[in-house]
């Protein structure tokens, strides 16, 4: 398995990932967004156990972290936001997804100098919640109320990544 960074020719790959796991979906054009303001950020996680059959085979995508930094941020103070992250269910516990979330994390605090990163899931996500929490030691800030589209409440939840420096 290769882990590596996203590079714009993944993004329909990347998108048919994210539809087949997450109901948050996004246009292309935020995907290429992420991809053109902070190239450094966000990973794909590609199988190569099998040879390509073809030089025009697409990269086989077994999962993806999409990540930016805040553009607006409080106080001035730097920090990275994890966007979409997951991994295809026949790679799961592979700790591929653990390898994508540090490899961003990293990015953020050398290229950008960001002192924490942020995300929101959704309160009944036990799989990202084990992962978030216990595998990478991110803590809940604050539940936002109705955060998803079908009314589910979401962790606030936030690293500190003075740690990396
Ligand atoms: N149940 C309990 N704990 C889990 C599970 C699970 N199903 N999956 C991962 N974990 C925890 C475990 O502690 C695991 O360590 P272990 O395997 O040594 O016990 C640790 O997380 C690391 O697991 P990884 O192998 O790195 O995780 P994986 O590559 O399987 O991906 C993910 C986890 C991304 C949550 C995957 O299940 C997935 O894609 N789910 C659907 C999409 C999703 O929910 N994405 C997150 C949404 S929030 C957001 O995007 C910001």
């Amino acid at each position: 398995m290769d882990i590596r960074v996203l590079t714009p020719a993944d993004i329909p790959h990347v998108q048919s990932t994210n539809i087949t796991n997450l109901p948050e979906n996004y246009f292309l054009k935020y995907y290429l967004y992420h991809a053109l303001s902070w190239p450094q950020l966000s990973y794909v996680a590609v199988d190569v156990s099998r040879p390509k059959k073809s030089p025009y085979e697409p990269p086989r995508i077994v999962g993806y972290v999409l990540a930016k930094m805040e553009e607006e941020p409080i106080n001035n103070i730097q920090h990275g936001h994890i966007t979409s992250l997951s991994v295809m269910r026949t790679h799961r516990r592979l700790g591929l997804a653990e390898k994508l979330m540090r490899q961003s994390q990293r990015a953020m605090v050398e290229t950008y100098g960001a002192h924490y990163v942020s995300l929101h899931v959704r309160m009944s996500n036990v799989a990202a919640l084990r992962l978030y929490k216990d595998t990478l030691g991110f803590d809940v800030e604050k539940v936002e109320a109705k955060y998803y589209a079908d009314g589910e409440d979401a962790y606030s939840m936030k690293m500190d990544l003075e740690f990396i420096k």
